[in-house]
């Protein structure tokens, strides 16, 4: 039997993130450079994103670069800057065959300007897609996410003194940046690191968390299967015991 026939429809993670890791080190197991791994681990991104939308996964989120990130040499975040904007170009029609709808999470204001006006432009064209929501984290970290929130809320209610008893978490999930996006079922780390590197800290407080050793450059979508797989053999219990499930 193979893997996608093992996978039960009826039970599909809603949204799963990805922590894509790995590049680096995938290059330079083959003597290359580390941008080598970058390139290549355009073929997984094309290869998941296509898996998952034929699934009918309603969200992707891959970590594609994060606030720490800027603290590489020059010359990698340069690499990786425009091979970001060679992807937007190069699966902008990957994107419309697969009903693939764009929406990025982070400080896109943050990113080099030729970058954020090809990323706005995909978000345009694809907007009326209505299959897979794929949602690119970049110039993203989560503490920056939540102190962001805490700003916008105080901006928002700069001349109202505000209750604070209305103050919950449906409260604040709305001022972050996944405001309409439910929380991550599944979350998957690639190359074998077991951390979270600041990435959907809030909204992953239930997540069932899956790590594999395979680089991502390596990932493709029966990786995926086998994660999704392994996920729905979990019990997601929210705090509550087993019998008070159904
Ligand atoms: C992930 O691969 C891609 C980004 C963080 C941009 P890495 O570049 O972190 O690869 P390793 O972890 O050094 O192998
Ligand atoms: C996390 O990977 C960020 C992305 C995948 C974009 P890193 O490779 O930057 O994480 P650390 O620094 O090893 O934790
Ligand atoms: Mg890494």
């Amino acid at each position: 039997m193979d893997l996608k026939s093992k996978i039960d429809i009826e039970n599909l993670p809603k949204h799963i993130a990805v922590i894509m890791d790995g590049n680096g080190r995938w290059a330079k197991k083959k003597g290359n450079q580390r941008i080598f791994g970058h390139k290549n681990g355009v073929k997984a991104v094309r290869d998941s994103v296509e898996g998952a939308a034929e699934l009918g996964i309603q969200f992707l989120t891959l970590y594609a670069f994060s606030t720490e990130n800027w603290n590489r040499p020059k010359q990698e975040v340069d690499a990786l800057m425009s091979l970001l904007i060679a992807t937007i170009n190069s699966e902008t029609d990957t994107l419309l065959k697969n009903n693939v709808r764009l929406l990025t999470i982070g400080n896109i204001d943050g990113l080099p300007k030729k970058v954020s006006k090809n990323l706005n432009e995909l978000i345009n064209k694809t907007s009326q897609n209505t299959g897979l929501s794929l949602v690119l984290a970049l110039n993203y970290s989560a503490r920056w996410e939540i102190i962001n929130a805490v700003k916008e809320i105080i901006k928002e209610n700069n001349n109202t003194s505000i209750d604070i008893n209305s103050i919950d978490n449906e409260f604040f999930e709305g001022f972050l940046n996944t405001k309409n996006i439910p929380d991550p079922d599944l979350l998957i780390r690639t190359s074998g690191e077991y951390r979270i590197s600041n990435f959907l800290i809030w909204q992953i407080a239930y997540s069932e968390l899956y790590f594999t050793e395979t680089l991502w450059p390596d990932f493709r979508r029966e990786n995926l299967y086998e994660a999704i797989i392994d996920y729905q053999k979990r019990e997601r219990r929210f705090g509550k015991i087993s019998e008070q499930l159904n």
